[in-house]
């Protein structure tokens, strides 16, 4: 701006001064301050009222105001106001290259006051392309300066004979010069606030629509920004964490900790990325992933920015996804060996068996084999548990009603639990089928309150419930509130002693157990957990030390109806026959056993090591072979091709199938296709008659289904 007292003196001296104009001047001035133009909210609008008001002071037919672009490299008219023609116009750019002389003029802040400016120095340039083509004969220009900075010209040009650039006249542009610098600098301002506060706004979205929390704290620890993640993920306000440091928001170890990350990012200087524990607001440990910076802002002051994602689920499911790898790698190895101990197993208990049938009620051997024979059982019924384990168990599913499973069991388990233990079941009656053995429940049921018994010693309440759920625990991903109840939910809760997390993270690996030698084999959970995977559920469980356990099974529900409870019992054992049985078993122990079992309970007898030597039996046979026992696993021909090729010859022979195994020609996924007759390896030899008789005794017209629902008829 320029000071109205810097003019030069001469322009001052000895020149008439009309005092009615001075005054006329110095009302417009008043008028035009009066107007309060520093308010005006269209720059456009107040520049064109005063160019208007300085025009008609002066007498002067075109006024102008010009701004500089960016570079200085051009200077536009933002406003021209036409006296005569009372017209308004803006938009004309000149290029400051063209005129050197006048730029430079203007920029030594003069009063450029051209009485000629055909002829003036600083004018004379604009002669032949602007003044002579519009008729101008005299120029003033002022500098007009936006915070301190040249940014652009007041113009006024006059049209017809020369004219003399009075003293007043020169100050009163000035002034006006000056009063349009107060309101282009306090429009400037006021767009360069708004410019800000729509960038911070902008900034502010920005870091809260995002899902990282990022906070800012000061060199003292104090909290002095946090975006809404932040406020959201610990239910915080602002008045919550202003000012505030981590030792008055957090637990002080975890306070502790952060602080001395702080300070080491502080010293280091350069970014960190680090795994930080911070609880949620119930309490519970999030691992957060955290990255945190040293800056310093405008005024020097040292501040700590932090961006951080919460990790805690992610944490989970990796854990999730080790764990059931590792369970499936364990599931395989006790699979493998629960294979072959079974061969094993059904020969020792099996020879037991027909030992102790065959010795005297008063043999001094009987104690002995006995205690041979119980030892084989219970490593038979460990190896079972494995297998159920590794699913690979031969399930026969049907569709069942898991309340009236429990309430079959309720009064075994609570001779189970004993008197000391409460036992309350709540079992929901809108409960949907589920497809699943029943058996296998049953054991998965008795073994997770056998567990909630041993944990509730000095005793308590035990509760089985049963509901309809939407979604298990396991199943994170949806969010969808309204699940439809796609599982069956069956949870036993205890009040007992509780897990901490290192006992919880294993309990489903077989043989971790906590109970003192010779109490617990851990295979109780790794069995249920078998069985609950290969029913195609899932189980989660729940937790506290000191306070009580929870396990959930969730299985799948189905649409079919409830298939009625079993027809008559099979009779006991003892049962005997006189049919032909052709045995095909390529483990020679096995083998013999079976042939010694059948023949002893008066059945005839046919051997074979392998496949051909079956086919080889059955064509040269000269009776009638009432039923084939095949082992399904066998090297060159399994028991399934013998079944079938057998059957072409010999349409009405039944096949009873044998096997340790389940992933194989006949069981697929652990499921035996429907129709088929199976025997579980280790079997004793009242398993093995039982099974015998029945394959006999079921009915002859049904179309023998052959495995795989392949119909062979005859
Ligand atoms: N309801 C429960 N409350 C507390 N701890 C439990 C509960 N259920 C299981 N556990 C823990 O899990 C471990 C493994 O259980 P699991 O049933 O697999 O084996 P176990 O009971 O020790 O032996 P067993 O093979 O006889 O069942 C237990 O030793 C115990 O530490
Ligand atoms: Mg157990």
């Amino acid at each position: 701006m320029i000071p109205t007292d810097s003019l030069p003196t001469d322009v001052t001296k000895g020149q008439f001064v009309d005092l009615e104009q001075v005054i006329r001047e110095l009302s417009a001035l008043n008028d035009l301050s009066r107007s309060n133009p520093l308010q005006a909210r269209d720059l456009a609008a107040a520049l064109g009222r005063m160019t208007e008001v300085v025009a008609r002071t002066l007498k002067t037919e075109r006024v102008s105001i010009w701004r500089y672009s960016d570079a200085h490299s051009a200077i536009s008219c933002v406003e021209l106001y036409e006296l005569s023609a009372h017209r308004h116009s803006s938009g004309m750019e000149l290029k400051v290259q063209d005129y050197p002389a006048y730029f430079k003029a203007l920029a030594a802040s003069e009063v450029i006051a051209a009485d000629d400016a055909h002829q003036d120095a600083r004018t004379c340039e604009f002669s032949k392309r602007y003044l002579r083509p519009l008729g101008i004969t005299s120029m003033m220009d002022v500098p007009i300066y936006v915070a301190g900075m040249l940014d652009g010209v007041l113009c006024h040009e006059h049209i017809g004979a020369g004219r003399q650039w009075r003293p007043d006249e020169q100050m009163f542009a000035v002034a006006a010069a000056n009063l349009i610098s107060l309101v282009m600098g306090q429009w400037e301002r006021r767009r360069a606030e708004e410019a800000l506060r729509e960038s911070q706004e902008r900034f502010r979205a920005f870091m809260d629509s995002g899902l990282a929390v990022a906070f800012m704290k000061d060199e003292d620890g104090r909290m002095v920004y946090a975006n809404q993640p932040f406020e959201r993920c610990f239910q915080l306000t602002r008045s919550n964490w202003f000012g505030k440091t981590d030792f008055e928001l957090w637990p002080q170890e975890t306070a502790k900790k952060l602080r001395e990350n702080d300070l080491s990012v502080f010293a280091g200087g350069v970014p960190v990325e680090l795994t930080e524990t911070v609880p949620a607001p119930d309490g519970s440990p999030h691992s957060w992933l955290v990255f945190k910076f040293p800056f310093t802002d405008v005024s020097g002051k040292r501040f700590l920015g932090g961006m951080a994602v919460d990790t805690t689920e992610h944490k989970q499911l990796e854990e999730q996804l080790r764990q059931s790898q590792k369970m499936e790698a364990v599931g395989k190895l006790a699979g493998g060996v629960a294979h072959d101990f079974n061969n094993l197993l059904t020969i020792i208990t099996g020879y037991s068996q027909l030992l102790l049938d065959r010795i005297g009620q008063d043999s001094p051997l009987r104690g002995n084999l006995m205690e041979i024979k119980k030892a084989g059982d219970r490593a038979s019924s460990l190896t079972q548990q494995l297998l159920a384990f590794s699913r690979r168990q031969v399930l026969k599913p049907k569709v069942l009603d898991l309340n009236t499973v429990v309430a079959g069991l309720e009064g075994m388990l609570q001779r189970l639990v004993g008197e000391d233990i409460h036992l309350v079941t709540a079992l929901d009656p809108e409960l949907g089928p589920v497809k699943a053995d029943p058996g296998q429940i049953e054991q998965a049921i008795m073994n997770l309150v056998v567990n909630a018994r041993d944990a509730m010693p000095q005793g308590g309440r035990l509760t089985v419930e049963t509901a309809n759920v939407g979604r298990t625990t396991a199943d994170r991903r949806g969010e969808s509130l309204k699940e439809p109840a796609r599982y069956a939910m069956l949870a036993v809760s205890d009040t007992g002693c509780g897990m901490d997390a290192q006992t919880q993270a294993r309990i489903f690996e077989p043989f971790f157990t906590t109970k003192e030698v010779g109490k617990g084999t851990g295979l109780g959970l790794s069995t249920v957990y078998g069985i609950v995977e290969q029913s195609g559920g899932h189980i989660d469980v729940a937790s506290e030390l000191g306070r009580g356990t929870t396990f959930k099974i969730y299985l799948p529900r189905v649409d079919d109806a409830v298939a009625e409870r079993g027809g008559a019992k099979v009779p006991a054992s003892q049962q005997r026959g006189t049919e032909t049985v052709l045995i095909v078993e390529d483990e020679p122990g096995v083998r013999a056993l079976a042939r010694d079992t059948l023949q002893r309970r008066g059945y005839s007898v046919l051997e074979a090591r392998h496949g051909i030597e079956a086919l080889v039996i059955g064509d040269q046979h000269p009776g009638t072979i009432h039923l084939l026992m095949a082992d399904v696993v066998m090297p060159q021909m399994n028991g399934r091709e013998v079944a079938e090729r057998l059957l072409r010859v010999r349409p009405k022979v039944k096949v009873l199938y044998v096997s340790g195994y389940t992933e194989n020609a006949i069981v697929h996924h652990g499921v035996l296709a429907p129709g088929t007759n199976f025997l579980q390896k280790p079997f004793t030899p009242d398993d093995l008659s039982e099974k015998v008789r029945e394959v006999l005794d079921s009915q002859a017209e049904r179309p023998s289904m052959n495995c795989l629902g392949r119909e062979v008829s005859g």
